[in-house]
């Protein structure tokens, strides 16, 4: 890694099946990113477990999103692509800064109410830290950026809250990231209700494109895609659903939302549906290529994620290391 460049975090969770606004809102952004930066991209598995994961699955797509990772061309050499658990300073820091973050913080975050009603009989403690372990990820690399949705902001604020305490006890031990919030910061909505977010758990499986949705499916989904009465294709609040579709379209081609709204000018929605439609397909089909073709190759991918977690391991023990002597654990005998 390049020591003039700044440092980049981000991580996904392995958990559902990931849908083109994971792609589209996310994942194309960090390849844009990455020659930019020193990144680090993480399959954030121990996450996952604040739900209860069937394991074999939980293993199975893990893996997939590291291959995904890679088809999506983040590439290895240059940065690093690897699994949470395979470097155990992640859950080493976690616990400090479980000490130097107040219940009370915890209790605030949002997303811990939602995902508490929803699994009303899991409230593990996992769920309830699970925003530390999220600001270990990332003070750990000692990182400057971290491209996040929306819906992440209030922990990535956490984080900088507590590393700013840890910061004003110790002296300057961590970098205090920045949210990167990217410029084509697409948020991609449901197809079937323009107004809520693409989701990985949506009900309705055509609300959702899914990444390994075959061509067939995915034109089938646009065609059924929600738009309204107007009639005319224009990028206003007053019509979400083409609105999304607008995005959709403008977020593969990098086309401008005024110049698509000229491109289809009078034009009706049957064939602005299935231009976009195909236009996905054509963005979906060489990332499911290369995807499988990858794959096949096990012992490459296998020799990714050994020396990738082995460089991961390395920075993350760096901080690790500094922050445990700060708190006053004993040093090691060699
Ligand atoms: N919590 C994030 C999400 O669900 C995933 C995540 C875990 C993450 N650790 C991170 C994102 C560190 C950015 C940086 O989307």
């Amino acid at each position: 890694m390049e020591d003039s460049k700044k440092t980049l975090f981000s991580g996904m969770q392995a958990t559902g099946n990931l849908t083109l606004g994971n792609y589209l809102g996310a994942l194309k952004n960090w390849v844009a990113l990455s020659d930019e930066y020193n990144c680090f991209y993480c399959v954030v598995d121990e996450h996952s477990i604040t739900v209860r994961q069937d394991p074999a699955e939980l293993r199975n797509r893990a893996r997939k999103l590291l291959t995904l990772y890679l088809a999506a061309g983040l590439d290895p050499e240059k940065n690093c692509i690897y699994y949470q658990s395979h470097v155990s300073a992640h859950a080493e820091l976690a616990w400090i800064l479980n000490c130097f973050t107040y219940m009370g913080e915890l209790q605030r975050m949002t997303q811990f109410k939602d995902k508490s009603a929803k699994h009303a009989d899991n409230i593990n403690a996992g769920l309830f830290t699970y925003p530390v372990l999220m600001a270990a990820d990332i003070l750990l690399f000692q990182s400057d950026v971290v491209p996040v949705g929306i819906d992440q902001m209030q922990h990535l604020e956490l984080t900088r809250d507590i590393a700013q305490r840890f910061n004003g006890i110790y002296g300057d031990v961590f970098k205090i990231p920045e949210a990167y919030i990217g410029k084509s910061g697409a948020k991609i909505m449901s197809l079937q209700e323009p107004t809520k977010k693409m989701s990985k758990s949506d009900e309705n499986p055509n609300a959702s494109i899914y990444l390994l949705d075959d061509p067939d499916t995915i034109m089938r989904k646009f065609k059924r895609a929600v738009t309204d009465s107007e009639g005319t294709i224009l990028y206003r609040d007053e019509q979400p659903g083409v609105k999304n579709l607008i995005d959709i379209y403008s977020a593969c081609t990098g086309k401008a939302p005024a110049d698509i709204e000229k491109e289809f000018d009078g034009k009706g929605y049957g064939d602005f549906k299935m231009e976009v439609g195909e236009t996905v397909v054509s963005v979906l089909k060489p990332l499911q290529d290369r995807m499988a073709d990858i794959a096949k190759d096990k012992a490459y991918v296998d020799n990714v994620i050994k020396t990738n977690a082995e460089k991961a391991n390395y920075f993350a023990n760096k901080t690790l290391r500094k922050v445990q002597k700060k708190v006053g654990f004993p040093e090691r005998i060699r």
